[in-house]
């Protein structure tokens, strides 16, 4: 029996064009696990009318650790049109799975390391005061509260009475009192202090545990007062545990510009969830974009990797596939630190960081070429030959025992 078992869920689009890209990659390290297939996605919400089933659920109430691909996820009347027309008028709601399935298992904690190759061609760069340029080396882990904030899905288009006049209690709603039902939408935004707490003590300790200089809180405290203020107030009561450790705070507009202009300064970042897909985005976008950007959903009892891209349709049906399979790759390299498996995670790491030194192999969006068929002819390795040169530049076990940053 192998030790453990994964339960991967490739889901739309490209998602299932990498996923087993990366399952290649932990069979390769030796990681001792079997994969069950998990449904998850739009198919599921147009025949089933739950983008989530339940038979997933369990799996993963089951196993505890999952891998994600990515999914399609429409707005609502697209969501509406294409369902079942035998699953219409039942009452059937389009959630999104991954939203779903990061509150359902209170999947809290979300990491997204940031962190730049060495000759990655689409690195950062800035020019220097005297002339010329300079790459400054980014490694930035942003922490995001998953679970809470405008992203809880407390929201209504139309308010029903009661909560219109809930909200009439408040004095600022006076302007919007008298617009009509269906022209006025609300989304809330709910923070709870304990959960505020966790994510902030979660990235203080990752802070200590890979040497991070300083922890920022990014949020919007000046106008938010009370949401932000909260998420603030919880990271300087933690700040405390963590004496050696600098808090700095940001506000997250002018952390967005900030990002650019001197993103080496930054370790840790902390943010609500609205604010740290935002910035975790933005950060990403300084160290190669889309293909290299890996993330943690993690709870106390079932943890789920995904790279944070979504399904690209215009490039699903190409053949041979066509993106880059490293930000799956290295979420995949971060289950294997989740569970333990810190050595191979960091094989993985460093086959990757040679491929993209070498520089050989490239994907499209490495060359910054237009992705599509002529991709290839144009000298972009497709999804499957980068995984075959990590593969090719994979060290032996025990070869690589310098555990570093998690990526
Ligand atoms: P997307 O992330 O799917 O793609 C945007 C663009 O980024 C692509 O067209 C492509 O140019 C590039 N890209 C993405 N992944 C890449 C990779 N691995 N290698 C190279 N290039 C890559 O975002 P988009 O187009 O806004 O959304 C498409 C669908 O994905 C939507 O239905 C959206 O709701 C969903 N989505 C799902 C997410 C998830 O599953 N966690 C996250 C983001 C979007
Ligand atoms: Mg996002």
């Amino acid at each position: 029996m192998p030790k453990y078992t994964v339960v991967a869920m490739p889901g739309d689009g490209i998602g299932n064009q990498v996923l087993p890209e990366a399952i290649r990659v932990l069979d390769a390290v030796g990681f001792d696990a079997s994969y069950v297939h998990g449904d998850i996605g739009w198919e599921f919400w147009k025949k089933e009318g739950n983008a989530l089933p339940d038979r997933t659920v369990e799996l993963l109430a089951r196993h505890k650790l999952g891998l994600f691909g990515a999914i399609t996820s429409k707005p609502k009347k697209e969501a509406d049109a294409e369902l079942s027309p035998a699953l219409r008028g039942r009452g059937c709601t389009y959630y999104s799975p991954i939203v779903t399935m990061r509150q359902l298992f209170n999947l809290e904690i979300c990491v997204r390391p940031c962190v730049g190759f060495p000759g990655n061609p689409l690195n950062f760069i800035r020019k220097k005061p005297g002339g010329g340029f300079e790459e400054p080396q980014v490694n930035v882990v942003v922490f995001r509260q998953n679970t809470e904030g405008l992203y809880c899905g407390v929201e209504w288009t139309s308010p029903p009475p009661a909560v219109r006049d809930a909200l009439a209690t408040h004095p600022k709603f006076k302007p919007f009192a008298n617009v009509k039902g269906a022209d006025l939408a609300v989304s809330v935004r709910i923070i709870t202090r304990p959960a505020a707490e966790r994510i902030c003590r979660a990235a203080f300790r990752w802070a200590r545990k890979y040497g991070y200089k300083n922890v920022t809180i990014c949020e919007k405290p000046n106008v938010l007062r009370e949401t932000s203020g909260m998420m603030e107030d919880a990271a300087r009561q933690v700040a405390r545990e963590f004496s050696e450790i600098p808090l700095w705070s940001t506000n997250i507009d002018a952390q967005t510009m900030w990002l650019t202009k001197n993103p080496e300064d930054y370790g840790v970042i902390i943010a609500s969830n609205l604010f740290g897909d935002v910035i975790s985005d933005a950060f990403a976008g300084l160290v190669g974009g889309l293909g290299f950007a890996a993330s943690g959903n993690i709870g106390n009892e079932v943890a789920v990797f995904e790279p944070t891209h979504g399904s690209a349709p215009k490039y699903a049906q190409l053949d041979p596939p066509i993106v880059n399979p490293i930000a799956m790759i290295l979420s995949a390299a971060m289950l294997l630190d989740h569970v333990g498996e810190n050595q191979k995670a960091e094989r993985v790491r460093a086959a990757i960081a040679d491929v993209v030194r070498e520089g050989s192999v490239r994907t499209y969006d490495m060359m910054r070429i237009p992705g599509g068929p002529k991709a290839i002819a144009q000298g972009a390795a497709s999804t499957t030959q980068m995984t075959d040169a990590i593969l090719a530049r994979l060290q032996p076990a025990g070869t690589c025992d310098k555990v570093g940053a998690a990526r």
